[in-house]
């Protein structure tokens, strides 16, 4: 791994969606290594209490033109993280494109005005759809399936062309599945391996839409945060896009099998109808691209990741709202 300090070290870095679950964790490596990181986040889904300690605030959004053109231009470095999920994209297009495209438009374009260093960009392996082949390599067929997906995808090509157009130096990587230590259940959209764990502390059977059949590749949070600060700083990552995940593909049902044993709680599970959101059957991407050419490579098992994410479940108390939430509820029968 690169040393943070001395990449980060001093540097005015902007991290939209910083009050995020990735993006605080972001927030958080970067003031660790001494960067001098703004948050610019309209908290939609993110939250104060989860930005560090040592970064300043903007409560604002990406689509307000001015503030970001006044904000990019303090700062040499732009993580931009700032999108309306997938959840709150099927149920509002328009405020997905407003957000997703609009924003990300509004943050290239001040970093173009204001020549910043680089600009790296959070895309997602949702911008694939249903793959012809497994793993997925990042030049495979782009088959977005959702208004989320279009829009994370519109949002990378326009990076991309602003590199190619203007030569605004941005790269950007394709997370998929991102768990671990930080996604807050109470948050609407939050991911699967956050509402499973809430459901093992509960004592009650796990809500899984369709058979359980369907795969992800779910990526430790701490994997993603690395690769994402790797790409911001190295060379050859310029007008690149990477997958980042750990190329194992996991269902459903092995998931809960994962947090069974964890927790040494035996879960049972209940199939409920698949939801508009759940489009994709299999997913699980190719890494070689970014281990070769920046020489990352995920670090956490899935086995490994789910105990730190249990470690923090119960550390900060959510297991035990759960375990109480559950006991205060009489039991039919
Ligand atoms: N978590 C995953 O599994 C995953 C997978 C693929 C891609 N991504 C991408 O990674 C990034 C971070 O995702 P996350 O999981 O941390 O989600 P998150 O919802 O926790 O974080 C997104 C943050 O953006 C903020 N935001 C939303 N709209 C905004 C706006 N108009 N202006 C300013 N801030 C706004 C939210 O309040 C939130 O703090 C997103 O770009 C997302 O598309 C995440």
């Amino acid at each position: 791994m690169i040393s943070l300090e001395r990449a980060f070290g001093g540097r005015r870095i902007l991290v939209t969606g910083g009050a995020g679950f990735v993006g605080s964790m972001l927030v958080r490596r970067l003031v660790e290594a001494g960067g001098r990181v703004t948050v610019l986040d309209d908290l939609f889904t993110g939250r104060t209490d989860a930005i560090p300690a040592g970064a300043e605030f903007v409560e604002g959004s990406v689509t307000d033109e001015p503030l970001v053109r006044d904000l990019v231009a303090r700062h040499g470095l732009v993580f931009h993280l700032a999108a309306r999920n997938i959840v709150a994209s099927t149920a509002n297009p328009r405020d997905d494109f407003a957000t997703n495209i609009g924003g990300t438009l509004n943050v290239l374009l001040a970093a173009r005005e204001s020549r910043v260093e680089r600009v790296v960009y959070t895309s997602s392996a949702s911008v694939y759809g249903n793959p012809r082949s497994i793993p997925i390599n990042e030049d495979d067929g782009l088959v977005p399936l959702s208004p989320y997906a279009v829009s994370k995808l519109a949002g990378e090509h326009y990076g991309l062309a602003f590199y190619e157009s203007y030569g605004l130096p941005v790269a950007a990587v394709r997370y998929s599945n991102v768990y671990g230590p930080g996604q807050r259940p109470e948050n609407p959209y939050c991911g699967v391996v956050s509402k499973f764990m809430t459901a093992a502390y509960e004592g009650r059977p796990l809500s899984i839409h369709g058979d359980g059949g369907q795969t992800r590749d779910f990526t430790f949070i701490g994997d993603a945060v690395d690769a994402t600060l790797l790409v911001a700083t190295h060379p050859r990552a310029e007008g690149e896009v990477f997958n980042v995940g750990t190329g194992v593909e996991t269902s459903v049902n092995d998931l809960v099998d994962v947090i069974s044993r964890v927790t040494g709680r035996p879960l049972q599970a209940e199939h409920i109808d698949r939801r508009d959101v759940d489009n994709i059957r299999r997913r699980v991407v190719n890494i070689e691209k970014i281990r070769r050419m920046l020489r990352w490579a995920p670090q956490v098992t899935l086995e490994r990741g789910i105990g730190q994410t249990v470690e923090w479940f119960e550390k900060s108390g959510l297991a035990q709202q759960a375990t109480a939430a559950a006991a205060a509820v009489p039991r039919a029968g």
